[in-house]
């Protein structure tokens, strides 16, 4: 017999959301299974890739290896809500878009969501060893590193711009 369902209260992408669901379930299953966010991939379910990479509380974390009720009553972000972060299409994905950096795509929601974290947390250009090093956790079985490298670089440039221009208008 399987366990009865559990009632979890998050906030996912901005929205507050109640949802019941086995106590076993990860965080990626419910997303996709229960919220039909299914940008969040589902690789290996083993840790190894980073395809599942969410972020809770503004940091990364693997959904595939987070039991759903740890983010109970946390803030949930998916590669849905990251233009929420932006207030429209976030930079790095304009940047993805310009450079070709998504070839299947499998990889890029936790990529995204990686690099989002990175460029938030430094708030300047980066260089390519910390967005190598942040994107560790993540493969791309398309190997396009290059041009994903690229992309997250070009976008910390557009993102420093940006804060020079806010800089400068409040002087
Ligand atoms: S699906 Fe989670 S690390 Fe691969
Ligand atoms: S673009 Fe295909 S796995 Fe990365």
């Amino acid at each position: 017999m399987s366990p009865a369902a559990i009632m979890l209260s998050m906030t996912v992408n901005g929205e507050p959301v109640h949802v019941a669901a086995p106590p076993h379930w990860t965080l990626l299953e419910v997303l996709r299974y229960r919220l039909d966010l299914i940008g969040s991939k589902q690789g290996c379910d083993k840790g190894d890739c980073g395809a599942c990479t969410v972020q809770i509380d503004g940091v990364p974390q693997l959904a595939c290896l987070t039991l759903a009720i740890h983010a109970e009553g946390r803030a949930v972000t998916t590669v849905e809500g990251l233009g929420l972060l932006a207030g429209g299409v976030h930079p790095l994905q304009d940047a993805f878009d310009r450079h070709t950096a998504a070839q299947c795509g499998f990889c890029t929601p936790g990529i995204l969501l990686s690099a989002e974290a990175l460029l938030r947390r430094r708030n300047r250009e980066v260089t390519r060893a910390e967005v190598c090093e942040a994107l560790a956790g993540n493969l791309c079985r398309c190997t396009g590193y290059t041009k994903i490298i690229d992309a997250v670089v070009d976008a910390s440039r557009v993102m420093a711009g940006a804060h020079t221009e806010e800089a400068g208008r409040g002087e």
